[in-house]
């Protein structure tokens, strides 16, 4: 009998206990135990873990969230953190590790392989930035509750002849944004892979407004930045952002987490104070936020999260190690986990180019 560990790091996202769920069923094939470890790295380092048994994981496919918590946690902060993540990978009897994360977390297990450690990755995050995967879980239930929200705005929007613009997330990609935009028939799409001009944006919602459409629907990736020419230094004073040295981002707090990130969001206040400014028409924010992260998961991520989680027991099976399960086409694949955080997969330019023939 193997005894194999799970943990689940980083933000978390729908799919993660349809993950969880399949390790453990996939597992108890194998007749191997599998030790839930708690908020993420947080847990290897306390010696936080607990037996998932069948009955722990009966009925959670469809609920959000992780039962074994989650934790922005970065053991190689400390180095007496990793000794400790080693020494009770040992006292806990843990064969195998599966690490269900995104570029963070994912990069801590693949440093702790690369010290010995077997451990295979599942990649999750509703930024559907990992690099080698079509695409990660959460991202579908991500934009799914994006789009419903700008069909939403849209009937708001249009009875009070306003500008809405919705923020939503993404961090540095902006994925949720442009696939949300398409399906939602956004008026406009900023995303941090094309810096955007103010004065386009407004040239396009005007073109709108010739036509006798006296309402937009403006979706902005949290991440998105306006050029340097065409920006003034933006203070967001009682909005609760703030701009940060890095370039024009738009931030919640000077604060960076354990893995060096800022905390971004406000954006779309800026761009709100902007075309009102400029377009002289009444305009409002949504700021989606966690929404996007909360509840149930598509039948898409769930079949997902469920495929990646038997491929990954397979891999520790086949003792095929350093790997992460990704989606390339309608296969399941392993690559290596180097190659998953080596660099952010930012939006496909054809797929932008599709949403631009909507604009304005
Ligand atoms: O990576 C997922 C994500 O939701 C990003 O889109 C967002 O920038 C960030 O996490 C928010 O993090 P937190 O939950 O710590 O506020």
């Amino acid at each position: 009998m193997k005894k194999i560990g799970i943990l689940t790091g980083g933000g978390d996202c729908p799919g993660l206990n349809a993950v969880i769920r399949a390790v453990v069923k996939k597992s108890r094939r194998y007749n191997w135990d599998v030790i839930g470890i708690k908020n993420g790295w947080k847990g290897l380092i306390n010696g936080e873990m607990e037996l998932l048994s069948d009955y722990s994981v009966s009925g959670i496919l469809p609920k959000g969230g992780t039962i074994i918590g989650t934790s922005r946690t970065n053991p190689f902060n400390n180095e007496g953190d990793v000794q400790k993540v080693i020494d009770n990978i040992k006292k806990f009897g843990i064969a195998a590790l599966v690490v269900v994360g995104g570029d963070d977390t994912l990069g801590v297990a693949k440093n702790l392989y690369e010290k010995g450690i077997p451990t295979v990755g599942i990649p999750k995050t509703i930024d559907n930035d990992l690099s080698g995967t079509d695409y990660t879980f959460g991202f579908d239930t991500a934009v799914s509750i994006a789009t419903e929200a700008i069909d939403r705005l849209h009937t708001t929007a249009e009875s009070h002849h306003r500008v809405i613009v919705v923020e939503v997330m993404g961090r540095h990609a902006g994925w949720i944004a442009t696939m949300a935009g398409i399906a939602g028939g956004a008026d406009e799409i900023l995303i941090p892979e094309v810096p955007f001009d103010i004065e386009e944006v407004c040239k396009n919602l005007r073109k709108r407004y010739s036509r006798g459409k006296k309402f937009s629907i403006v979706a902005v990736a949290e991440g998105a930045q306006p050029k340097e020419e065409t920006s003034e230094k933006h203070n967001n004073e009682g909005d609760g952002a703030n701009n940060t040295n890095e370039g024009q981002l738009v931030t919640q707090t000077d604060e960076t987490d354990a893995f060096g990130h800022v905390r971004l969001g406000g954006i779309g206040h800026y761009l709100t104070k902007e075309l009102e400014k400029r377009m002289d028409v009444e305009t409002r924010v949504t700021i989606l936020g966690h929404v996007q992260r909360g509840g149930t998961p598509t039948a898409h991520d769930r079949i997902l999260a469920t495929r990646f989680g038997v491929a990954a027991v397979e891999l520790i099976k086949n003792e095929n190690f350093g790997k992460m399960v990704a989606l390339q086409g309608n296969k399941i694949v392993p690559i290596e986990l180097e190659e998953a955080v080596s660099k952010s997969k930012t939006v496909d330019m054809d797929l932008y180019d599709i949403a631009k023939i909507f604009f304005g």
